[in-house]
């Protein structure tokens, strides 16, 4: 039995989808059941970060934990108290899943805290550090709808934007499988690509024009705390994007592809697979 943390969320709903139809026995937590979808061999689990007697009940019973911690300042307390229920519950291996270039953001990185504790808590431990989703740019669907330009934080900076379902597939393979205990992998897609590189792809699958606008650092910061994001949070957010926008952003590895056995995704193909949410109204 595997417990999903973040099963509501981008990577922890494709994660679901893929172990259950490998046939992997599931435990999905989130703090409201209803919304977990059904599929054979999946059970939903109420867990909260903040309440340590649910997440006992959660990992009671599991073999590994699939550790995702939303992204706000608590990241580090909410990794330390599923870490320590886990120890208690006798789990053997946990997953966590952090961000690319944690290390050079240090302090500012509520990841690498909790990358840290996981590290020290004696369980088999493996740590993935995603690169930028794909799906981020689902975001600017209404602008592509109304006719308007989509945001650009980061300049002309390259990313190796990933597709969230390789991730979810590389979490797949290291929860199952064994010898991935005290790796760190970073995970990129195939190439190095900037916003409007994604607008033209965007742009080519969709039939329509995809104009982008440049968003300095602080209008960048405005529209984070407007959107009502935790204040340290929007920090990691806006240092994160000007190394990006200074080009510090640009690497790419074979990690997925090595533990796959296959090619990362190119954005371009993650684009084609979800037309349908750019259009649909
Ligand atoms: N987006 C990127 O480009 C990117 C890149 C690298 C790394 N990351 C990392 O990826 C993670 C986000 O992954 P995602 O996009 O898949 O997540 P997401 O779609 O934002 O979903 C967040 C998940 O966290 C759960 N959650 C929130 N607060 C909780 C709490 N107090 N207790 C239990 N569960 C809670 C939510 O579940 P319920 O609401 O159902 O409880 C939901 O399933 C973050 O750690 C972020 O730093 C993101």
């Amino acid at each position: 039995m595997i417990l999903i943390s973040g099963a509501t969320g981008t990577i922890g709903r494709a994660l679901l989808h893929q172990l259950s139809a490998q046939g992997v026995p599931v435990r999905a937590m989130t703090r409201d059941p209803a919304r977990v979808r059904d599929l054979p061999g999946v059970e939903a689990v109420r867990g909260d970060f903040t309440d340590p007697a649910s997440l006992s009940r959660a990992v009671a019973g599991v073999d590994a934990v699939f550790l995702l911690t939303a992204p706000s300042a608590p990241v580090a307390e909410h990794d330390a108290a599923m870490v320590a229920a886990a120890r208690a519950a006798g789990v053997r291996r946990v997953v966590k899943l952090s961000a690319i270039r944690v290390p050079e953001l240090d302090e500012w990185s509520f990841h690498l805290a909790g990358e840290r504790v996981l590290r020290d808590s004696g369980l088999d431990w493996t740590v993935l550090r995603p690169a930028s989703f794909a799906s981020n740019t689902l975001s600017w669907a209404p602008a592509i709808r109304a006719g308007a330009p989509v945001p650009n934080p980061s300049g002309a900076g390259r990313q190796g934007v990933v597709d969230p379902r390789d991730v979810a597939a590389v979490a797949a393979r290291v929860l199952t499988a064994g010898g991935h205990h005290g790796a760190v992998y970073t995970l990129t897609g195939p190439a190095a690509i900037s916003v409007p590189d994604q607008a033209r792809h965007l742009s080519a699958v969709l039939g329509t024009p995809v104009p982008v606008r440049d968003l300095p650092a602080a209008e960048y910061r405005e529209v984070l705390v407007g959107a009502g994001m935790d204040a340290g949070f929007v920090e990691v957010a806006v240092r994160g994007t000007s190394v990006v926008r200074e080009g510090g952003g640009a690497t790419v590895t074979d990690d997925v592809a090595r533990i796959l056995g296959r090619p990362a995704t190119p954005y371009e193909n993650w684009a084609g697979a979800h037309r349908a949410a750019f259009l649909a109204g």
